[in-house]
């Protein structure tokens, strides 16, 4: 196990099989891993939404790179990453992580969708498509009503049903900048 890697999921059973982290997550092409995720393989890549799986580090890199979320602590991410449904994408050969998306949802009414972010080496290849077909066919996904907010991004989620609508939306209280650090 990578020692840059942090584990952020609910607490598991150590892995000793093939999801374990930093390890590819191979394996048939649709499988449960051992910490309850699905996983799909597509063109060397694998999504998997098992949260043992996550890379933290590339998360993070990959957010503060993003134009929504570059100032966001670590700590921050972390809270983020344990309190919503995760959606990793990894290489099949090695298991590096090269995509994320994340969804909070109720699973059942109402979900949505954050953070969706492809490795700036793999970007244009499909990954980013490949991602969001296993996103909305999840099932606390799937069949709920699914918002998220993109600046330039919407020919991507009009292909997987999305629609342009307008919302409301309430910013965080002032003073309240995020949740306490949990180291
Ligand atoms: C947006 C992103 C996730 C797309 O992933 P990707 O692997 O590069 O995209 P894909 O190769 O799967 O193709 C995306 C498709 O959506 C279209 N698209 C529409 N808007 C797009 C945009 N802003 N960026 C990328 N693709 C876009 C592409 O033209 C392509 O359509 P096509 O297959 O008909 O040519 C990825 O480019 C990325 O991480 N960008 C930076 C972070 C970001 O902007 N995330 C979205 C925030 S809402």
């Amino acid at each position: 196990m990578s020692p840059a890697r942090r584990r952020v999921g609910a607490p598991k059973p150590p892995k000793t099989g093939p999801s374990a982290r930093g390890r590819a997550p191979d394996g048939p092409a649709r499988r449960t891993s051992p910490g309850g995720g699905m996983s799909l393989e597509h063109a060397g890549c694998v999504v998997s939404t098992d949260a043992g799986l996550l890379d933290v580090d590339f998360i993070c890199a990959a957010l503060a790179g993003s134009y929504w979320a570059r100032d966001r602590p670590r700590h921050v991410v972390e809270q983020s990453i344990r309190n919503s449904l995760c959606f990793g994408l990894y290489e099949k050969q090695g298991g590096r992580q090269v995509g994320f998306a994340r969804v909070v949802t109720d699973g059942a009414t109402f979900s949505w969708l954050c953070d969706v972010v492809i490795d700036g080496s793999r970007r244009g290849m499909g990954l980013g498509k490949f991602l969001m077909s296993f996103v909305v066919a999840h099932p606390q996904v799937g069949g709920t009503v699914c918002l998220l907010g993109t600046r330039d991004a919407h020919g991507l989620y009009e292909k997987f049903g999305f629609a342009r609508s307008e919302q409301m939306r309430r910013p965080p209280s002032p003073g309240r900048p995020g949740p306490p650090c949990q180291a």
